[in-house]
């Protein structure tokens, strides 16, 4: 497997002083704009802010408490947006378009030594009037990005669940063959 994919996490303890350069941020949404969509229909749009600024100020309201209580750490937070409709009528797939441009500019925020930090919890009816979004724009997904924080800056409150080790389902329970639950890759037995 590529190291990218064990190095990228989604941590909650970010550096607060820490700034991502522009070529990084650059890179990152070049990733997403290079991702596969349906049809090559792009559905994926970001809103980008920089600590300081109204966009950031704007993204960071809508968050839920709990997120604001790490996310206030993060250099940048975006919003990724997906294009529901064209000239055509409903795009299809549109959420997983976004999907998938998302998750590109998170492996290249890894590789750029950044952490890259997906939150599903925010009020989109809160972006879309912040924002005055048009009807075929949804919002999706908050990012918050920026550089992993020192250890010691964990809230005590948040450090047994951020050390915890991580965990997935075996690769027998989530790839078959020939009928439904029948593992490709049976679970080998200890040696
Ligand atoms: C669509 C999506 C929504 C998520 N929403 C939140 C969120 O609101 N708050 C949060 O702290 N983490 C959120 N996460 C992070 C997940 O909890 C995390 O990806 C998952 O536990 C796996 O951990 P890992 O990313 O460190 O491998 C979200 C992740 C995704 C992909």
């Amino acid at each position: 497997m590529h190291p990218l994919f064990e190095q990228r996490w989604s941590p909650r303890w970010l550096d607060a002083d820490a700034e991502v350069p522009d070529e990084s941020l650059r890179a990152m949404l070049d990733a997403a704009r290079w991702a596969p969509s349906y049809g090559n229909t792009q559905p994926a749009r970001y809103l980008v802010g920089r600590k300081g600024d109204s966009t950031y100020e704007r993204i960071f309201e809508t968050l839920s408490r709990r997120n604001q209580n790490w996310a206030h750490t993060a250099a940048v937070l975006m919003l990724g947006v997906a294009i529901t409709v064209n000239a055509k009528g409903e795009l299809p797939l549109y959420e997983y378009g976004l999907a998938l441009a998302t998750e590109n500019l998170v492996l290249q925020a890894v590789d750029e030594g950044l952490v890259a930090h997906q939150m599903g919890g925010f009020n989109a009816e809160a972006a879309r009037i912040l924002f005055e979004l048009p009807l075929e724009a949804k919002p999706i997904v908050a990012i918050a990005v920026g550089k992993l924080g020192d250890r010691n800056t964990i809230p005590d409150d948040l450090r047994d669940r951020e050390l915890a080790p991580r965990k997935r389902l075996p690769l027998s329970d989530i790839a078959f063959t020939g009928e439904w639950g029948t593992p490709v890759f049976p679970e080998q037995p200890p040696a």
